[in-house]
């Protein structure tokens, strides 16, 4: 089977090439000049821009055990009406992903339900070490330091140690960490107890929290040569912490919300941007920024947390924490190059290259030739109001409903078929899992 992208903008790692781009059995066969392939399916891309399919390394699809909220399907329809053409999935679901059995059932579930190809973590437990590195295929491990939806934390001290010195020294595998300081967090949820403001979410989280859990993960990881990745990184101090490690051990991701919310949007939104870690100050959010832009971090991933509206509305006290956004990374990053806070190849460095060099992903996360035909076609000038009512989530709702957005996928391919059309889901194939180099 072969289509050719005819007279777009193509983006390379470092440069953007006019022309055509023949996907050839699933690959990215040829790239750039004017391709004449014989019976080939020809697709007008004038004035489009073609980029790798976004790698989303964080999501929670939710199955097994929360359907009511996403499932493999939902999630991955979502991811594709993104442009997202890769998701690894967290192991907070229920049962939560820490065994080889429950890693089985789930690996069934996503190849039976994703539409977009997939990777898997296994969640530590303390106790799992051998069924880490004895299990196939998982993209990495996840630890959750302070407690978070899905995931109770019994004695915050004693074992959390142990647990990651065990880690960083008998597996070669990244270790996703969590990092927000459960003895912090319970002393301030005292402290706040009997207050409703979603505002103080940020305070009995705050940066401190934040900072202490990713120091001691920093430091137990260097102690015993581990290979550390700190998850949604958050505040101004974290920031400062890795500026001083520069070395591929330790890496991190930063979550749109993030990048595109302070503490202010509380009073609008409330509750709905209840998520962990909480949303921070200005100061906070330009200092992500800029370790996006020199490149100090070197990607995004979406946290995408989908909670049903009604839930997220209960109060301060009862709502889950958590926001969705594997829809809407791409086009919010499209529109901060309107904006001049990143080029398109910044936008693809941080969403593509980035995850699939610090997972190690094969095949993935640039226009080469030989490398998957996963593919997101982009209209830059494409401006749209984001609308609940729009949304492809079974959770019905985004956290950036109401915002005007310009530069939208408009065309997603995986594994050179095109899945999504217009915002219309167009072919019901699945993905596969992720090879790893
Ligand atoms: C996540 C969820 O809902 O699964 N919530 C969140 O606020 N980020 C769990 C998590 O990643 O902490
Ligand atoms: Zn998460």
């Amino acid at each position: 089977m072969k289509t050719v992208l005819k007279n777009a903008h193509l983006v390379l790692p470092e440069e953007t090439k006019h022309g055509d781009l023949l996907i050839e059995d699933g690959l990215i066969a040829t790239i750039g000049g004017s391709i004449d392939a014989p019976g080939a399916e020809e697709i007008d891309c004038s004035d489009k821009w073609v980029l790798p399919g976004v790698i989303d390394a964080h999501v929670h699809f939710r199955s097994p055990g929360y359907e009511y909220k996403e499932d493999w399907e939902t999630g991955s329809k979502a991811a594709l009406a993104g442009g997202v053409t890769t998701v690894f999935d967290m192991p907070n679901t229920k049962p939560q992903t820490t065994t080889a059995e429950t890693l089985k059932s789930k690996r069934a579930l996503a190849r039976k339900g994703s539409l977009v190809n997939f990777g898997l973590f296994l969640g530590a437990t303390g106790e799992n070490i051998d069924v880490i590195n004895e299990a196939e295929g998982i993209v990495g491990v996840k630890v959750y330091m302070g407690q978070t939806t899905g995931q109770e934390i019994a004695d915050p001290d004693e074992a959390l140690d142990t647990m990651l010195r065990d880690l960083f020294e008998r597996t070669h595998r990244v270790i996703a960490v969590h990092a927000e300081d459960e003895t912090q967090i319970r002393k301030h949820m005292k402290t706040y107890k009997g207050e409703e403001f979603p505002e103080i979410h940020s305070l009995i989280r705050n940066d401190s929290v934040a900072y202490t859990a990713a120091r001691r993960a920093v430091h137990i990881a260097k102690k015993y040569s581990g290979r550390l990745h700190i998850c949604h990184l958050s505040t101004k101090k974290e920031v400062a912490l890795l500026a001083k490690y520069t070395d591929d051990n330790i890496t991190a991701e930063v979550a749109p919300h993030h990048l595109f919310f302070t503490v202010s949007d509380y009073a609008q939104r409330g509750t709905l941007l209840k998520m962990n870690p909480p949303l921070r100050s200005h100061a906070d959010v330009d200092a992500l920024w800029e370790a996006l832009i020199d490149g100090s971090i070197p990607m995004i991933a979406t946290d995408h947390a989908p909670h049903l509206k009604k839930e997220k509305l209960r109060g301060y006290w009862d709502a889950p924490a958590g926001v969705p956004g594997v829809e809407m990374v791409l086009p919010l990053l499209l529109d901060s190059v309107h904006e001049k806070m990143l080029d398109i190849h910044q936008v693809v460095s941080l969403l593509c290259e980035g995850p699939a060099r610090v997972y190690g992903v094969k095949n993935k996360g640039r226009l080469r030739e030989g490398y998957d035909a996963d593919l997101a076609v982009v209209d830059m000038d494409m401006m749209r109001t984001v609308h609940n009512e729009r949304v492809m989530s079974k959770c019905g709702w985004t956290p950036y409903d109401g915002m005007d957005v310009r530069g939208w996928p408009i065309m997603t391919f995986v594994g050179g078929r095109l899945m999504m059309e217009n915002g219309s889901i167009v072919s019901g194939h699945n993905g596969r899992e992720v090879e790893l180099v």
